[in-house]
């Protein structure tokens, strides 16, 4: 299974934060938005993945996680020119795909709970066409929504309706098999002008191959699209981290603890950050590890 974070768009409704820097890039309390999709990844076990984003973001992106030697992964990039849809990913994608499976996570979606892993993990074992997720939200309108019928098998998904049929939207993690190349290439665009992901997932529910496995109110997924939901995530994840000790979405660590890299590769990812709480944690981790 190969993974693609998708990191383009304008960011308009957070401008003017977004206006010189890319949306994914701005600090999630501690540490960059896309390292909050990156660590699903990982979590996910996906090791190739591939970063989709602007041409003047890109090389930002570049700077920031290299070629993910030094995680133990292989990152590469792929220049969108202009936002033309999420299921551009697959056509953008295709090479990198090539035979394989794909999971696709936009690059400021931000999961987290005490089963994610699992989730992720059976999502891959027993992915058979598509598996999308259904998260329950209050303001269902902005989001791809799922309909059921009475036995709760899923009807149809509708891209930001006027009157949502429930209140379970699609997050923005979705798994495939690699039909969703050949899918995505012959998608007709929408009103908006985008290939919408929710097109991708309406033809493979008329294939009948369409999973939606339901997040329940354990999982958190936060909302970045304003700055409210900026800060509100932000305090989620101080909350969270000040209380535990432990970080979210600390991708070293992750890369460790999957096996990626070796604690001493670790140590030495924390001591190039050692003048952050961020570094002294992952130090700290390693010590532990090296010292048992
Ligand atoms: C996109 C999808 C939508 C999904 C959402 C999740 O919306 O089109 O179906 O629910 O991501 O973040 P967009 O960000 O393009 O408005």
């Amino acid at each position: 299974m190969k993974g693609i974070i998708l990191a383009g768009g304008k960011g308009t409704r957070l401008y003017p934060m977004t206006i010189a820097v890319s949306k994914q890039l701005l600090p999630v309390y501690d540490k960059p938005m896309i390292y909050y999709p990156l660590s699903i990844l990982l979590l996910a076990g996906i090791g190739e993945i591939l970063i989709i984003s602007t041409p003047e973001d890109t090389p930002l992106y570049k700077k920031l996680l290299g070629d993910g030697k030094s995680l133990g992964i292989t990152i590469e990039y792929k220049v969108q020119d202009k936002p033309r849809g999420l299921a551009d990913a697959f056509v953008l994608g295709a090479d990198f795909i090539g035979d394989d499976d794909v999971c696709l996570i936009l690059g400021d979606n931000i999961f987290y709970g005490q089963n994610i892993t699992g989730i992720l993990r059976n999502s891959i074992e027993k992915l058979n066409g598509a598996t999308i997720f259904g998260y329950p939200v209050k303001n269902p309108r902005e989001f791809g929504v799922v309909e059921f019928d009475d036995d709760n098998n899923v009807i149809s998904i509708e891209e930001k309706p006027q009157f949502p049929k429930s209140n379970y939207v699609v997050p923005g993690l979705y798994f495939y098999d690699n039909k969703v190349v050949d899918i995505a290439k012959n998608i007709k665009p929408s009103e908006r002008g985008e290939i919408e992901i929710t097109a991708v997932n309406n033809e493979y529910l008329k294939m009948g191959k369409l999973k939606v496995t339901l997040m329940g109110r354990g999982i958190a997924w936060l909302d970045t699209g304003t700055p409210e939901g900026m800060l509100k995530a932000s305090e989620f994840v101080e909350a969270v981290q000040s209380r535990q000790g432990f970080y979210m979405s600390c991708i070293e660590e992750i890369a460790w603890r999957q096996g990626f890299i070796s604690a001493n590769q670790l140590l030495k990812l924390g001591k190039n950050l050692k003048t952050t709480e961020y570094g002294r944690y992952i130090i700290s981790i390693a010590e532990e590890a090296l010292n048992k």
